[in-house]
């Protein structure tokens, strides 16, 4: 790879452990004010010390995120739908490769919609926009999306686009966890992280999902709503950054989240002396 991808993607792939913590806050270019993303930069940026990196758009890049934030953004460059449209697969690139140069990204991401009426259009974007990021030094972030179709979320379905977008040129790719994910990494010869999915009902169920990935192969998480809409949003960021990093143990991730989100021992025994 050249320089400036490597350069890059270690930016976002930390060196020291080859893993990542990115957070993923694009869902509003086709959600729109999605639960707990209703004004970004509140969300955001507590939580962005804690992140290795910024999943977004360029809308909320530009008007929400200080231009001083020293963080790789990875920028979301697919688009053109919403939920209430007819289809969700039918993207198209929404982002010149010059503006995400412009706004000094360290990645782009495009989703690509393997199986669905607009598998070639997407899988034709990607390949156009491989070409223009190897041209220019940027890193391409295939996102295989499932859309509304949660039972593609299976080994077999996901280790042929994670594969293909592979194949095609991408960089690394995003994917879902599902049973038997090691069959996804295995046959994929670029980094995978997992996108953390609709939030699960307690942070333990995050946490085991966050090991299981990482013990399957992937470098790391691109985690959204496991963790922002979780009530205790930094305490969660913060025990899946020492599951990925300090290779944490689950138990260990809820101490961390308990002490954070005041949850621990210490502070339920002085609660109940109250
Ligand atoms: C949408 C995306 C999201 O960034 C992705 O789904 C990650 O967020 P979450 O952890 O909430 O699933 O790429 O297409």
């Amino acid at each position: 790879m050249d320089w400036g991808i490597t350069n890059r993607l270690a930016r976002i792939i930390r060196p020291e452990t080859g893993r990542t913590v990115m957070l993923a806050v694009d869902h509003g270019y086709f959600l729109g004010p999605i639960h707990r993303l209703e004004r970004p930069a509140e969300t955001i940026l507590p939580l962005l010390p804690h992140a290795d990196a910024l999943m977004l758009t360029r809308g909320v890049l530009r008007a929400c995120i200080p231009p001083e934030v020293d963080k790789p953004m990875v920028l979301r460059v697919s688009g053109g739908v919403s939920v209430v449209g007819p289809a969700l697969s039918d993207e198209g690139l929404t982002v010149a490769m010059e503006d995400a140069v412009r706004l000094n990204a360290s990645a782009v991401a495009i989703s690509i919609f393997v199986g669905t009426d607009h598998e070639r259009q997407s899988l034709l974007g990607l390949t156009d926009l491989v070409d223009t990021g190897n041209a220019i030094g940027m890193p391409v972030l295939a996102v295989t999306a499932v859309g509304k179709e949660l039972a593609k979320r299976d080994a077999r379905y996901l280790s042929l686009s994670c594969r293909i977008a592979a194949e095609l040129g991408a960089h690394f790719v995003k994917t879902y966890y599902c049973e038997g994910f090691e069959k996804v990494t295995s046959s994929c010869p670029v980094p995978c992280v997992i996108a953390g999915g609709p939030k699960l009902e307690t942070e333990m169920d995050a946490f085991r999902m966050t090991r299981d990935a990482l013990e399957q192969g992937a470098v790391g998480v691109d985690m959204g709503r496991n963790i922002w809409q979780h009530d205790h949003a930094l305490a969660m960021i913060q025990a899946v950054r020492a599951i990925v990093h300090a290779k944490a143990t689950i138990a260990e991730a809820k101490d961390i989240f308990d002490g954070i989100a005041g949850r621990g021992r210490a502070t339920k025994a002085r609660a109940r002396k109250r």
